[in-house]
């Protein structure tokens, strides 16, 4: 199942540290080469010796060798290695090394190793319920799954410590799976093809204080953008105000209003394979925008009227514009859902459109995940269950993928 395939398998200081030797003999059984790296703490739960007989591979600790009578430094391993996997396993991982990878910072060899990492990046929590739920590490895994890398929700039982709650590690067969579907999706089955992305909302301003706006927050495109990027994709993502970080090779140009992003994108069009819209575009905008902040004084009566106007259609601009370009549309309904979204995709002659509703628990809005509808031009209606947001993006990129030329 695994074979040719060449794993990257970091190991920090954790009680968990031990199942993980269970995690190399299964992979190498599966006819992967497995490289394990090890921290110092890592050390201290289970020994260099077994892992390097289990993967038979030296296994790397430290950056520098500990004594004269080590084997010679190899300059630059922790880049050549970083070039060399196609997927990185870090199982335990502690809090302290997530909280360093999530703010960059390379102190050890497996830390320098991930900041040089070019592959996928799966990365599973072990630690006690307290530290696990503590407002920083959850800012830290928040802050890593932006950027694409993909962190597992620790199981839940009893802990090492007595206690009992989430912070136990994800079972091994559980780590095996997420292995082989990281593999599968950075299978680089876009290369070549230029992914144009859009996501967030739009700021319509009304004067230099205030805007109209909603509530996307961007995660759905981003998601996409990531997924794209992993499976070899040029990405160019264009966003609206967001808080989100960029993902990993991945172009992004900041917008503001609509009209701004309809710029943005006329301007990539001519040169893009797959088009997805999934920015959440105001479709009216202030007539006009106040250069000075609108006082309550200036409107007398306690009555503020504002004229809105239409801003431009992007997704029916660009369909109109399509020569041979794939699009995928969103579809944001409430109600009458797959009759509305057939509608838009017709109207802005679209491949494939996507339909989600905001008012369903898991879907739409800010959540890591959703509950998406796909319907294609041909008819084809498929409903996905409650997802995560990158693996809608994945199975979305496959669909796409079957009629990109
Ligand atoms: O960002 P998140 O918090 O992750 O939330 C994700 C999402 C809910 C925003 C996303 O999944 C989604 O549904 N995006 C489309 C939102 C939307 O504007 O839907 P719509 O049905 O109003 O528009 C239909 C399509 O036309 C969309 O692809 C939209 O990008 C596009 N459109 C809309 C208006 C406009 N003036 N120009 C457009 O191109």
């Amino acid at each position: 199942m695994l074979t040719g395939k060449r794993i990257l398998l970091g190991v920090t200081g954790g009680i968990a540290a031990y199942k993980t030797a269970f995690l190399v003999r299964e992979f190498v059984r599966a006819g992967a080469e497995v490289q394990v790296v090890m921290t110092r703490a890592a050390t201290q739960f289970i020994t260099p010796l077994t892992m390097t007989t289990l993967s038979k591979r030296e296994v790397i600790i430290d950056m520098f060798p500990p004594s004269p009578d080590q084997p010679p430094h190899q300059p630059i391993r922790h880049i050549n290695l970083a070039l060399w996997g196609d997927v990185m396993l870090i199982a335990p991982a502690t809090a302290n090394t997530i909280a360093k990878i999530a703010h960059g910072e390379a102190d050890n060899f497996l830390t320098t190793l991930v900041l040089a990492l070019r592959c996928p990046l799966i990365i599973a929590p072990a630690m006690d319920v307290d530290m696990y739920l503590n407002e920083t590490t959850r800012k830290n895994i928040a802050l890593l799954r932006e950027t694409g890398c993909t962190v597992l929700e620790a199981d839940s039982g009893e802990l090492a410590s007595g206690l009992s709650g989430s912070g136990r590690m994800p079972e091994a067969v559980r780590l095996f799976d997420e292995v082989v579907k990281s593999l599968n999706n950075s299978r680089r089955d876009l290369a070549g093809k230029n992914v144009l992305v859009t996501a967030g909302p739009t700021h319509e301003p009304i004067d230099p204080v205030r805007f109209i706006g909603n509530r996307s927050s961007g995660k759905m495109g981003f998601a996409i953008a990531a997924a794209a990027a992993w499976r070899g994709a040029n990405v160019t993502l264009i966003s609206g105000p967001v808080s989100l970080s960029t993902p990993r090779n991945v172009r992004r140009l900041d917008v503001s209003t609509a009209r701004e992003m309809n710029a943005a994108v006329m301007a990539e069009f001519p040169a893009t394979d797959l088009l997805i819209m999934t920015a959440a575009v105001a479709d009216f905008a202030p007539a006009r925008s106040s250069q000075q902040k609108i006082k309550r004084e200036q409107k007398p009566g306690g009555k503020f009227v504002l004229e809105l106007l239409e801003n431009p259609d992007i997704l029916e601009a660009a369909g109109a514009k399509k020569t041979g370009q794939m699009i995928i549309g969103f579809a944001l309904e409430t109600e009458n859902g797959v009759e509305n979204a057939r509608k838009k995709l017709a109207s802005k002659n679209l491949d494939i459109v996507v339909l989600n509703n905001p008012l369903v628990e898991g879907a739409g809005f800010s959540t890591d995940t959703n509950v998406v509808t796909v319907i294609t031009a041909s008819g084809k209606v498929e409903e996905f269950p409650l997802m995560s947001k990158i693996d809608v993006a994945n199975a979305l990129l496959s669909r796409a993928l079957k009629g990109l030329r």
